[in-house]
């Protein structure tokens, strides 16, 4: 839809498909443009006077860094909820081929298995990560604060035949996704069915383990979010499992598949753990990209991305990195950065997102 078309129907103009970054002063009011005609947006220059069209005002209780909507045609006024993406067919290109992107030379080097990138982005390859043993789990550290991340940390398991110790990271979400085997998920008091493709959630001050009755090992990546202070430096095993669970939260599964997809442009994803399970900070997710390089973009929150199938090229500044199946990218907050599928069948990843609740929203 165009500017003009849109003036020229019921609907707001459409200054831009996406969102202005902003920082809020505490106990100030924002009068946010819902004509779109305005020329200081995202703000009301009085542009609506003759029109339909009110602004909204919004009172910042304290200073945060947020996402006004650009297209005016959020449901959650003031600001994005991820529609600006469906307001046209694509979710908009960028040549990988173009003479500033040829120049924009490939990282080569892994230390300990990761490829740096700009910023605190990195890609590590699961399987060169440094791994140790606790009884009989085999684990590596993918993301840490030691590895530069501020909210979130994730390792990966190998789980063999046994039950495994009882794991524990502290005060916060942990998300698994498993991505092989099959077995138990002890949660404190209960147990859960686990598979491969399914996501799972571990509330705050409850302790797991993962039970494993076959030869082949169950595979999965943990992430930590804490509730407050540093992302874990690594996980403690225990002996016994604390029994507690947290009752008021009994779901903590959903299976790839098992929920609706939601569509992105030509891109589509699946949460898998989020606020529906009870968790409010962490998002974790499945989508698809399909052949293409994504216009460079960043998130306000912090987000690891696990390739689970295909191949493709991590951009950010001035550096770019290969990925394929098997490979973590750690993004920070506000990282600028492009995720190009280079493989003809695109690519599937699984994310977490931390702190946010929707992988739609990019500015
Ligand atoms: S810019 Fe309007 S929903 Fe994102």
């Amino acid at each position: 839809m165009s500017n003009d078309d849109a003036v020229s129907g019921d609907g707001p103009s459409i200054p831009r498909y996406k969102p202005y970054y902003y920082k809020l002063v505490a106990g100030k009011t924002y009068f946010w443009c819902t004509c779109g005609r305005s020329g200081s947006q995202p703000f009301c220059d009085g542009s609506h006077k003759g029109t339909a069209f009110e602004p909204v005002a919004y009172r910042a209780e304290a200073e945060a860094e947020v996402l006004f909507c650009g297209c005016k045609h959020t449901r959650s006024a003031p600001f994005c909820d991820g529609t600006h993406n469906n307001l046209s067919d694509s979710y908009g290109e960028d040549d990988p081929d173009s003479p500033a992107n040829r120049d924009i030379p490939a990282a080569l080097h892994r230390i300990e298995g990761r490829l740096h990138l700009n910023g605190r982005c990195f890609v590590a390859r699961t399987a060169m990560l440094p791994v140790r043993t606790d009884s009989n789990v085999r684990w590596s550290t993918v993301i840490s604060g030691a590895t530069g991340a501020r909210f979130q940390s994730q390792f990966y398991f190998e789980v063999a035949r046994g039950e495994s110790p009882a794991i524990h990271f502290g005060d916060g979400d942990t998300v698994l996704l498993v991505v092989a085997g099959r077995g138990t998920l002890e949660i404190g008091s209960r147990s859960f069915d686990l598979a491969a493709d399914t996501g799972y959630y571990v509330r705050p001050g409850e302790d797991f383990s993962i039970n494993n009755a076959a030869d082949e090992p169950i595979r999965c990546y943990v992430s930590f979010c804490p509730s407050v202070g540093e992302p874990a430096e690594e996980p403690h095993f225990a002996e016994s499992r604390n029994p507690y669970f947290d009752d008021v939260y009994p779901a903590r599964s959903v299976a790839v598949g098992g929920t609706e997809r939601h569509k992105m442009a030509d891109r589509s994803f699946q949460l898998l753990v989020d606020k529906t399970l009870g968790a409010e900070q962490v998002t974790q997710f499945i989508g698809h990209i399909p052949l293409s390089k994504a216009p460079t973009h960043r998130h306000l929150y912090e987000e690891a991305l696990i390739i689970l199938s295909g191949e493709g090229c991590m951009w950010t500044e001035d550096l770019k990195g290969e990925v394929s199946a098997g490979d973590v990218i750690f993004l920070p907050a506000k990282q600028p950065h492009s995720l190009q599928a280079t493989h003809p069948d695109g690519m599937v990843v699984a994310g977490v997102i931390y702190p946010g609740v929707n992988p739609d929203i990019n500015f």
